[in-house]
């Protein structure tokens, strides 16, 4: 299991020191001052991985395989632009995706729109519609995309079939007022920390936030920015992170625990105000992170 061919050699530094890298199948999450060196065949990279010199610095490596243990993503309230940028994006990947609804004819006509968008790069994707109790119940990982002031009550409907279960919240609340777009989050801080507060038994995540729904639905451009997440599970960050990496041009960045949730869903506002002004669809990428 020691490889001896030529490898690159990545350092983790500083701030750094949370980020997550990708080596095919393995997620390698960084520790300060380590360093991990990798070639480019996922064999050999394993093999590296596994050097008792290398393991003795990077403290968080999972072994585990996140990838191959998310099959079927479902998405609550996926009609609508967000739910189904993402899932056609996932789709892409080869995942199973269930697009939720609270009327089955939305989640169906949804569901054939995405297969529609797909069909220029995958005559098999495997999409379907359902109601969201369905999509709850059918999937392994969920994604919670309904507008801010239908997050609760989906919650309170929904959240026996997603008890221990990953579900990302991609929810920003906001406020038009004079036509403004404006952050306004609930008094814990964000939307991520009440749900997480109303429904402390399922694997929250929040984020993507900063990703620009119009461009989630081009299934053949590359998406070219980062996807920030944060959350208290880390495991459950790890595989979100695995599988935000599965799409091409997406970096995951891990920013953090669960309270970060206020500073992405604010986000938002900022890059609709940003996006006015200069009629575009920008989304957020981090400057000087040597990951990914
Ligand atoms: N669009 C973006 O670029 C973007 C970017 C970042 C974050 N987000 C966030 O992602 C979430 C989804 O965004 P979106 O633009 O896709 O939202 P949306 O179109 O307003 O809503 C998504 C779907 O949620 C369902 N819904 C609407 N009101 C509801 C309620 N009161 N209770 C339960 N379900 C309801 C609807 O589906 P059914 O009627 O079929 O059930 C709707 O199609 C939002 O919270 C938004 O803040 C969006």
């Amino acid at each position: 299991m020691v490889h001896t061919g030529p490898c690159q050699r990545y350092v983790f530094a500083g701030p750094q020191a949370g980020a997550m890298l990708r080596f095919g199948p393995i997620v390698v999450k960084g520790v300060a001052d380590s360093f991990i060196d990798v070639t480019d065949a996922q064999g050999s990279a394993l093999n590296c991985l596994f050097r008792g010199r290398i393991a003795k610095h990077l403290e968080g490596i999972s072994p585990h395989l996140p990838e191959s243990s998310v099959s079927t993503i479902g998405f609550i309230g996926g009609t609508g632009p967000e739910g189904r940028g993402l899932a056609v994006r996932f789709a892409v990947a080869g995942h199973q995706i269930v697009i939720g609804s609270r009327d089955a004819s939305r989640a169906t006509e949804a569901a054939d729109e995405v297969k529609a968008i797909l069909s220029e790069v995958n005559d098999a994707a495997d999409v379907r519609g359902a109601l969201n109790a369905d999509a709850a119940a059918a999937s392994d990982i969920v994604f919670l995309a309904v507008p801010y002031a239908g997050m609760i009550a989906s919650l309170e409907q929904l959240s026996s079939s997603l008890t221990g279960k990953i579900c990302v919240n991609v929810i920003a609340p906001l406020s038009f007022a004079s036509g403004i777009p404006a952050a306004a989050p609930p008094e814990i801080g964000s939307a991520a920390e009440e749900a997480a507060q109303h429904t402390p038994d399922l694997r929250w995540v929040a984020g993507l936030h900063t990703l620009s729904a119009r461009d989630l639905l081009k299934p053949t451009s590359s998406l070219d920015t980062d996807a920030i997440i944060c959350g208290d599970d880390n495991d459950a960050k790890l595989t979100v992170s695995e599988l935000l990496s599965e799409v091409p041009g997406l970096r995951p960045i891990d920013a953090g625990s669960l309270q970060s949730a206020r500073y992405l869903e604010g986000a938002t506002a900022l890059l609709i105000n940003i996006n006015k002004r200069y009629k575009s669809h920008a989304s957020l990428t981090i400057a000087g992170l040597n990951v990914g």
